[in-house]
């Protein structure tokens, strides 16, 4: 796909809190008409490190400002290793967000882990997004990514040949991180969502994120490159210090009334 012309929205806050309480405060809009349209909302959510702030404070003070039952939670990666096991995505989720927001157990979708083969996990979080979503590729209301120094996000990491795949929408991967055998979705996935959040923070990610927004990074060397919905849209949550390699005229935003 021809990035050329490709803007992604940059949104830039004073430091990681300012940056999770303006996407906080996005999401609480996004979904403050499911109260009354009785819609629903599905997430896919990032692990790592960076959102558990996030998702600590969408826990806290929206706990009685969200309509949680209208909203459905899933992964758009994961460690192939237990959900109890300290390095996966969905401890990390339900310690910050699950166990302490009163999210109805039926909308909270973890990556199976439990398989013996990691491919037969995948299928089957391929099977069940196939359940939530009609047509051929799943359309996510929100896709919050994270995004690693080297330019990985989700589990898609550089020269993976699941960059390569475009018919499947979940995949076992072999990565050079640790644990590094994971699921994740595939690129294709990302780029047919409506919306696609990136939430970078902290100076060690200043120089891939201007590599990233730079518009001419390949996606095989940098994967976050070649995330561009085609009907959807790109933001880039960052804090001045991830944003510190942008050019000196990057509009910043400013901070939102925090709740
Ligand atoms: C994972 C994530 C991954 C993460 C980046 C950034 O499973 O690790 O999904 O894509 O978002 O590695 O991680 P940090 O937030 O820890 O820098």
């Amino acid at each position: 796909m021809d990035r050329t012309n490709f803007r992604a929205e940059v949104r830039i806050f004073p430091d990681a809190e300012a940056t999770c309480a303006a996407l906080a405060a996005a999401l609480a809009e996004l979904a403050a008409p499911c109260l009354t349209s009785g819609s629903r909302l599905c997430l896919a959510l990032s692990g790592g490190t960076t959102p558990r702030r996030l998702y600590q404070r969408l826990a806290g003070a929206y706990h009685d400002r969200l309509p949680w039952n209208r909203l459905h939670f899933f992964f758009g990666d994961d460690r192939f290793v237990p959900h109890e096991d300290t390095t996966s995505n969905y401890r990390m989720a339900r310690e910050a967000l699950f166990d302490a927001a009163p999210i109805p157990q039926g909308n909270i979708h973890p990556m199976p882990t439990f398989f013996q083969d990691p491919a037969a996990g995948a299928a089957e979080y391929e099977a069940t997004l196939r359940e939530h979503f009609h047509g051929p590729w799943p359309r996510f209301d929100v896709m919050l990514q994270g995004l690693g120094t080297e330019g990985h996000t989700a589990s898609l990491f550089p020269h993976s040949p699941a960059l390569r795949q475009h018919d499947r929408w979940v995949l076992a991967v072999e990565t050079p991180a640790t644990p590094s055998r994971r699921l994740t979705v595939t690129l294709p996935v990302l780029n047919h969502a409506a919306r696609v959040w990136f939430l970078v923070t902290g100076s060690d990610k200043a120089e891939i994120v201007a590599r990233v927004l730079g518009g001419d990074a390949d996606p095989e060397e940098c994967p976050a490159a070649g995330v561009c919905p085609e009907h959807g849209e790109l933001v880039f949550w960052l804090d001045e210090a991830a944003a510190a390699a942008l050019p000196e005229n990057q509009p910043r935003s400013s901070a939102p009334a925090t709740p």
